[in-house]
């Protein structure tokens, strides 16, 4: 379905002015790490294949993720999160380094294991994964440092995206913070939804579940049709009394709800499906950068599906640049 041009330029106009927004990523910092190879025989130690490793990468995972895909947006991407003071962790903010991003307001907390998540890879099959975790509460002393470095990032911020995956960081206190801040600022800030963790949302700009978690926050059993998805995405609103909600679903595109108006969804706009992983993190990164360029959730949400529809069709956990997501508005 073409787009009509008035509406292709403004998704343009939007774009043009991604280029060096302050975006503010807040949450559960991860580790993806590959390890590919080749299997020829099984081991003599145990019914196991035995891998040749040929290969071995690490890119950013979980909110890592969303600032990665922020940053090849265009955006100026801050962190605030937590590693532990291990390699993983190194390499993690070795790796915002490189990309230019701020990880001033990202701890090491030696109590704590950089989450990590570690997958071996042979034949384009995955033989197995391994993860490493640790999901209590902060310790005092870390979620101190933590809301310090937070109230610094906040203040220079254009805009905050809360990646909560439910590891630790984004604790009740923190949050309260990061809402009231940008509160104060006028900031949009968007949440990435741990269900778990629904009732501390209230009084954010947006939430992004998809429609399983849109679900699971308001502790219902799904269903299916679009009466049941109406009622799904009103019911968050109030709950949460933001401006909007995204539920995003898949093959099925996107449903965003504001108070008052009609319920407006989006066909996914993938031309190829390659790899869903990670397809949420590019929606929360484009949705917000687009906010903060100062579109309308709808004109956001329609980038972000866009977004989401180039990086399905990449090999791995994918971002996008500015330049690819205007080729894709025909
Ligand atoms: N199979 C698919 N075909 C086409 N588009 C897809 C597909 N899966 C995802 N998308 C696109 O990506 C967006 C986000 O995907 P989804 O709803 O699966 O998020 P998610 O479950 O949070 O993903 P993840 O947690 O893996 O990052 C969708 O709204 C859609 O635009
Ligand atoms: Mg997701």
């Amino acid at each position: 379905m073409p787009i009509p041009r008035v509406e292709r330029q403004e998704l343009l106009r939007t774009i043009a002015r991604f280029d060096g927004r302050r975006i503010l990523v807040v949450g559960d910092l991860m580790l993806d790490r590959y390890v590919r190879g080749s299997v020829s025989r099984i081991s003599p130690e145990a019914p196991v294949p035995v891998v040749r490793v040929t290969e071995e990468s690490v890119i950013p995972g979980g909110a890592g993720n969303v600032a990665s895909n922020l940053a090849a947006l265009g955006a100026q991407v801050a962190v605030v999160g937590v590693v532990g003071k291990d390699e993983a962790g190194r390499r993690l903010l070795e790796h915002f380094g490189d990309h230019g991003a701020n990880v001033e307001g990202v701890c090491a907390d030696s109590r704590r294991a950089t989450t990590q998540k570690c997958r071996v890879v042979a034949e384009r099959q995955q033989v197995v994964r391994f993860d490493r975790e640790t999901t209590e509460p902060l310790a005092a002393a870390t979620e101190k440092r933590l809301l310090a470095g937070l109230a610094v990032q906040l203040a220079r911020a254009q805009a905050v995206v809360i990646s909560d995956y439910g590891k630790g960081v984004v604790g009740p206190r923190l949050l309260a913070a990061a809402i009231n801040g940008a509160r104060r600022r006028g900031i949009p800030l968007t949440v990435d939804p741990k269900p778990e963790h629904f009732r501390r949302y209230r009084g954010v700009t947006g939430v992004t579940p998809n429609t399983a978690e849109a679900w699971a926050c308001m502790g219902r059993a799904p269903r299916g049709g679009e009466a049941a998805l109406t009622a799904l995405g009103r019911g968050i609103l109030a709950a949460l009394r933001s401006r909007f909600v995204l539920i995003t679903r898949g093959a099925e595109g996107m449903s965003l709800f504001e108070p008052g108006g009609r319920a407006v969804h989006i066909p996914t706009r993938a031309r190829e499906v390659f790899d869903v992983s990670g397809a949420g993190d590019t929606v929360i990164a484009a949705l917000t950068l687009a906010l903060a360029a100062g579109a309308p959730p709808r004109r956001a949400a329609a980038l972000s599906n866009y977004a989401a529809g180039i990086v399905v069709g990449k090999l791995g956990t994918a971002t996008t640049t500015p330049e690819e997501l205007a080729e894709a508005l025909i």
